[in-house]
């Protein structure tokens, strides 16, 4: 099965606010790109396409000297949009012809351990249309009006999702073309591709994820990586 795995490192990072794109921010002593780069099973993808912001040479730089340090991989370097979904299409241009499967992954999840991405590889060949790692909720969850508390939320049944989130590419196509369908509300409201796909009936299937895939958003987020990054190298 040939798979491609996408990494959407092109947004802005306005949330961090370190005035640079969140992938560039320094991490670990390199930066979040290359932490998240460092991590993956290149052996386990016939192609890399990485999705970089168009208005950073040094992101492109990363990508290239990537592919420079790893001969035997297809990457490709390629420049993402406004939107995240603009960016995973910018990447999923560049996908090889007669690609069977995507895996999509946020390198603002820089810690991801490489059997995420393994996971998702082989539930995908298991058969599903899409595949997302995911952890159960740990949390009591309310739902609320304003400041009031309407209901506890049974949780038994939640899980919180992360990336790589893998598709077999025929099943996306088929759910790109369903979201033409849609009303330009219910575009909106579809957050990432498992909605899109859940959205028009395929089957999404979970595997786990780790507590290492943490997502950087906020600067307390960066902060528990560098931690978890000194734990990890000790
Ligand atoms: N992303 C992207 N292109 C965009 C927006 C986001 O490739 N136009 C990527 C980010 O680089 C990140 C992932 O999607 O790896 C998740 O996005 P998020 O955590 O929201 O990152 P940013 O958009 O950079 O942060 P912010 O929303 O705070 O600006
Ligand atoms: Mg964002």
């Amino acid at each position: 099965m040939r798979t491609s795995l996408l990494i959407v490192a092109a947004g802005s990072g306005t949330r961090l606010g370190y005035g640079m794109p969140k992938a560039a921010v320094p991490l670990g002593g390199s930066t979040i790109l290359e932490q998240c780069l460092a991590r993956i099973p290149l052996t386990a993808f016939s192609q890399v396409v990485l999705i970089v912001p168009a208005d950073s040479p040094e992101l492109a730089e990363t990508g290239r000297y990537f592919a420079e340090q790893n001969p035997d991989a297809d990457i490709v370097v390629t420049t993402g949009g406004k939107t995240r979904a603009q960016s995973v299409a910018n990447g999923m241009a560049k996908v090889t012809e007669g690609t069977d499967a995507v895996l999509i992954h946020d390198a603002a999840r820089p810690l991801t351990p490489a059997g995420c991405f393994e996971r998702v590889k082989t539930a995908l060949a298991a058969s599903a249309d899409g595949v997302v790692t995911a952890l159960p909720v740990v949390d009591t969850i309310k739902e609320v009006a304003a400041d009031t508390v309407k209901r506890t939320v049974d949780r038994s049944n939640l899980v919180a999702v992360q990336t790589p989130q893998g598709f077999s590419v025929a099943a996306l196509q088929e759910a790109q073309q369903h979201l033409t369908t849609l009303s330009p509300v219910e575009a909106e409201s579809i957050t990432d591709e498992a909605m899109l796909l859940e959205r028009a009936g395929k089957i999404v299937k979970t595997v786990s994820g780790s507590a290492l895939a943490l997502k950087i958003t906020t600067a307390a987020d960066l902060h528990l990586a560098e931690l978890l990054l000194t734990d990890l190298n000790s």
